[in-house]
């Protein structure tokens, strides 16, 4: 019989592994004028749902990277805004491409690595006026964009996502209509959703044209399904089509082979079920399910995470978890969130994935897209009356497991202990 023994272990990870954090220019740079979303805030949003001076990590980009320096990162990620860059259609302006070099060079000093996004939701203003994503010259205004700018800043980058979450972005904007531009239309959306996998795929052969070796992917939003009856046929189908149409159909329409890495945003899981009269079975709010959840009302399920990592698997590439993290004014859920989730990867590196690195959202409170200033996911807190940052309990917390390469062991008394049922079936096995 099993018995019970506590591991004392630590979990340790592969020499280089990446620990860092991700933010996004809009969502912390501040006084993003000439983006689509200011506008839309402008107009749309009352004022303290407004980005406007955000976390100003615009000017404070380098107290920022020592924060972070400090706290143990070895990796940043993080966006630069096409919206500076390229204020008017085809003109580009030297002196924000200068400010990127700055931002980028400083990380490199500090020694870190440096991962990149060229789109993070935010488009110009005038691309916006012109149809925005919807209109198919997107794809070339955006290539011209990545042709332009990648020579400038290869020196300063060791890892590219082109886009981040087209799903989200079509979805929220062109589906829900809860973002800019604030459409509901399922044509809209898919029009979107395709515009974005060629504009990927352009992009990528652009770094590439440019970089020897670059590795390039997107950052995937991915979500776990579940099913909350496992005998019933009908559930499980749907939580096949579920897994196929929102996780996997990007990788499908672009084919895997423009993808060096698969970056994995991972945030909840969706349980699915027959709800109300409908006969076909959908996505249960967390209302129903009454699951542990975020202030987003995002279930906290770790072994999500494992699960779709070990799906992600199939297409033999590494992995980057790109973004992972929970809204919470309750630090210490955030520990908790932190050690079950890094566990649960450490999980899915022992049967084989190669995860690299893993990149928690965010590396402070910032503006949260519709939602405003109120969800807090930094691991550094920001006073928004005086922009003073201040770590949080689980930024130092996190700092020891990047600083160490590991879960010590006495962090899983935040979860539980564990048991290493290998090692005891190893010491129970006589033939061993
Ligand atoms: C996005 C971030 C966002 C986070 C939390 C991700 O989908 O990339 O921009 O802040 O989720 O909602």
């Amino acid at each position: 019989m099993l018995k019970e023994k506590h591991d004392h272990n630590p979990l340790t990870f592969p020499d280089g592994f990446l620990w860092g954090a991700a933010t996004s220019a809009h969502q912390v740079e501040g006084n993003n004028t000439n983006s689509d979303w200011w506008h839309w805030e402008e107009k749309v949003q009352p004022p303290g749902m407004r980005s406007g001076k955000a976390a100003d990590h615009y000017h404070k980009y380098k107290k920022d990277f020592e924060m972070a320096k400090e706290l143990g990162h070895n990796a940043h990620r993080l966006s630069i805004e096409w919206a500076r860059i390229e204020p008017k259609e085809g003109v580009f302006d030297e002196k924000e491409i200068q400010h990127y070099k700055d931002v980028l060079g400083n990380l490199k000093e500090q020694g870190f690595e440096v991962m990149i996004t060229l789109h993070h939701f935010t488009s110009p203003q005038w691309l916006a006026e012109m149809g925005g994503w919807e209109n198919g010259k997107a794809i070339n205004y955006f290539e011209r964009f990545v042709e332009k700018i990648v020579p400038e800043l290869k020196m300063f980058v060791d890892l590219w996502i082109t886009i981040n979450e087209p799903g989200v972005y079509a979805y929220n904007g062109y589906l829900t209509g809860v973002w800019p531009p604030q459409k509901k239309n399922k044509f809209a959306a898919a029009k979107v959703f395709w515009n974005m996998a060629l504009a990927h795929n352009k992009a990528y052969h652009v770094i590439h044209k440019h970089v020897q070796n670059a590795m390039v992917g997107i950052a995937h939003n991915a979500a776990s399904f579940s099913h909350l009856h496992h005998h019933s046929l009908k559930e499980a189908l749907a939580v096949w089509g579920y897994d196929i149409g929102s996780n996997h159909l990007f990788f499908y329409l672009t084919g895997s082979e423009t993808h060096d890495f698969i970056g994995l945003n991972y945030y909840f899981n969706k349980y699915i079920s027959f709800n109300g009269e409908s006969k076909i079975p959908g996505t249960l709010d967390i209302s129903k399910t009454r699951k542990d959840a975020t202030d987003m009302g995002w279930e906290v399920h770790p072994e999500g995470i494992f699960s779709v990592i070990m799906d992600f698997s199939d297409y033999h590439k590494p992995v980057y978890i790109t973004e992972n993290g929970l809204a919470s004014t309750n630090d210490d859920r955030r520990a908790r969130f932190l050690i079950s989730y890094l566990k649960e990867i450490y999980h899915a590196m022992q049967l084989g994935v190669e995860v690299k690195g893993y990149f928690h959202w965010s590396l402070m409170d910032n503006f949260e897209w519709a939602d405003g200033f109120g969800p807090r996911f930094g691991l550094v807190e920001i006073d928004y009356d005086t922009l003073k940052r201040t770590p949080r309990p689980s930024a130092h917390l996190y700092a020891e497991i990047a600083r160490d390469n590991q879960i010590p062991h006495h962090f899983m008394q935040f979860i539980g202990h564990s048991i290493d049922v290998g090692e005891v079936l190893k010491e129970e096995d006589p033939h061993d």
